[in-house]
């Protein structure tokens, strides 16, 4: 297998929103990133990537780009991002960007243009199509809630818009468009970054035709999924983008892919084929949505989990290589989703990342998870931000009459704004995020959850992190050793080896509030020694190990 740095690395995900403000407007900023990169370099981590910092009217918090090579007025300027890339290097430190040309905002010049009129040089840098039976062009829903179409009376068409309608669809058909991309991506890669997380990637080839979904009975819209996931060019172009700009750096790529499957993600991280290094997929985190969607609330069934993730650990094996998260700016806190934040807050932060970072992939630690940090409830939903969120709450609550609390409930569970809520620095006044107004509330449990008592306190989980980050340095089974999954009808304990040259791991993680035994599986497994365990101290692991609530243990062995 190739080794590579990307594999080696340990990514950690800033969303600049909520990590650091340094001048009092209650919004992060890049200079407040600087400020913390020796954190980052304490913490150990080797790649930072950056949600977006472009200029936009932040209706998706800046997945709606206006100007791909300018910097966000409330994050700062050129400069100050010029200044973030040299300081992070200069702690050998990489930076990626975030890369989102699924679409742009609806204020970026080219939509500007595009929407004048139908001859335009830049209509068919987006896609525009006539009302059909006066209606949308198709059923397509958007991502965000209503119609995934636009009608802009000014040229009398519609406009696609996969996500809110201030992020118009780009047309990757047109050469153009394409062209102006990959110009757009040397000019940041001959800037010195590192790699792209490229935001819904395997959206941009749509279906020709664009036919309508598979109506429900009862709605109006419906997904249009299949006819634009994994769509039928989206490899051509990426193999065209690899020639055309990635191909000429050393860097890392990481595609974000809901509804990616393990066949699909082959396709993409194949070495050979020249598309992508990873995919992120989605089918871990869809296990506890019901047949309703993400909002249809179910628990999620260990044995499940165990299934996803032993697919995805044994089909890329040697063929293209996994990026591994259990939580980002999109997802609830993990320690809340699959651990317990009540009792167990620490146990379980530390089980997780246990879990996680022991697995075959490149592992992304999101803001906030190296201490722990948890989901919010926040009173009304007039505290919420997050235009998916909202839009939900409009459409359901105010307009569909659905229960309130039901949803407000599911939002307490699900709502991208749990992982949204400031940094916890200290326990100052608004976390010591801003000395101003955070334009969205912190978490009120700051005063106990921080970064400053996390790294006094030496159990805590950001020790730990460090602890298995140092792990992945010294031990190169951790990278490059197979997979195999164990017991995988346990419903308690997530139990797996990594094996490597005349090495073995076993790792077990106990996923529970409960005891639980486990009998060593000593056919194949003999231990030597223990690595790593988020308890104090350690049971005996001679034959039968009784796992505390959410103890995690990984012995090394033969
Ligand atoms: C995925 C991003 O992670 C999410 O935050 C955003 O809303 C959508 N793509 C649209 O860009």
């Amino acid at each position: 297998m190739g080794k590579h740095w990307w594999k080696e690395s340990v990514v950690y995900q800033i969303y600049p929103r909520s990590f650091n403000d340094s001048n009092g407007d209650g919004i992060g900023d890049l200079r407040g990133i600087i400020e913390k990169l020796d954190y980052l370099k304490y913490l150990g981590v080797d790649v930072i990537w950056l949600c977006p910092v472009y200029r936009s009217p932040n209706d998706d918090n800046g997945y709606d780009i206006s100007d791909y090579k300018a910097i966000m007025d409330e994050f700062g300027t050129m400069e100050d991002w010029e200044e973030l890339l040299e300081q992070a290097h200069a702690r050998d430190m990489k930076l990626i960007m975030d890369l989102v040309v699924n679409h742009t905002s609806d204020e970026h010049s080219w939509f500007i243009e595009s929407r004048k009129s139908k001859t335009n040089p830049y209509r068919d840098y987006y896609i525009w199509r006539p009302g059909k039976d006066g209606r949308e062009p198709n059923n397509w829903e958007s991502a965000f809630s209503g119609s995934a179409w636009e009608y802009d009376p000014e040229t009398d068409e519609y406009y696609l818009h996969l996500f809110s309608k201030k992020q118009p669809d780009l047309n990757w058909e047109n050469e153009k468009v394409r062209n102006e991309i990959y110009e757009m991506m040397t000019w940041w890669l001959d800037k010195g970054i590192d790699g792209f997380r490229m935001d819904v990637i395997n959206f941009i080839s749509k279906v020709p035709g664009l036919p309508d979904g598979d109506i429900e009975r009862g709605k109006k819209y419906v997904s249009g999924h299949k006819y634009f996931m994994n769509g039928p060019k989206v490899h051509d172009y990426l193999q065209e983008m690899n020639e055309r700009v990635l191909s000429k750096y050393d860097v890392m790529t990481v595609g974000e892919m809901p509804g990616v499957t393990v066949d699909e993600a082959k396709l993409y991280t194949a070495p050979e084929r020249n598309e992508l290094n990873m995919v992120f997929t989605f089918e871990h985190m869809d296990l506890d949505a019901g047949p309703g969607g993400k909002w249809d609330l179910r628990p999620m069934k260990l044995t499940d989990l165990k299934r996803v993730i032993n697919k995805w650990q044994t089909g890329l094996s040697g063929v293209g290589w996994n990026s591994l998260y259990l939580n980002n700016h999109d997802q609830p806190r993990m320690v809340s989703r699959f651990g317990n934040d009540k009792n167990y807050r620490v146990e379980s932060a530390k089980m997780l990342a246990t879990f996680l970072h022991f697995l075959q992939g490149t592992p992304f630690i999101y803001q906030g998870e190296e201490i722990g940090m948890t989901n919010v409830q926040f009173p009304t939903i007039d505290d919420y931000r997050d235009i998916e969120t909202l839009n939900m709450y409009r459409e359901r609550v105010i307009e569909g009459n659905e229960r309130e609390e039901k949803i407000m409930q599911a939002i307490y569970e699900k709502g991208r704004d749990n992982a949204r809520t400031p940094m916890q620095w200290d326990d100052s006044p608004n976390a010591g995020f801003t000395e101003g107004t955070p334009w969205i509330c912190v978490n009120p449990n700051y005063k106990n959850i921080n970064v400053k008592q996390a790294i006094e306190d030496s159990n805590s989980v950001f020790h730990y992190y460090r602890k298995i980050i140092k792990l992945r340095k010294r031990n190169p089974i951790i990278v490059y050793g197979d997979f195999q999954l164990l017991d995988e009808e346990n419903e308690n304990i997530f139990a797996y080896m990594r094996m490597y040259e005349n090495e073995k791991l076993l790792i077990l993680c106990n996923f529970t509030d409960q005891n639980r035994s486990y009998q060593l599986p000593n056919n194949i497994f003999h231990p030597v020694e223990p690595l790593i365990w988020n308890y104090p101290d350690l049971d005996d692991w001679e034959e039968m190990i009784t796992l505390r609530p959410y103890e995690a243990i990984v012995l090394k062995g033969k």
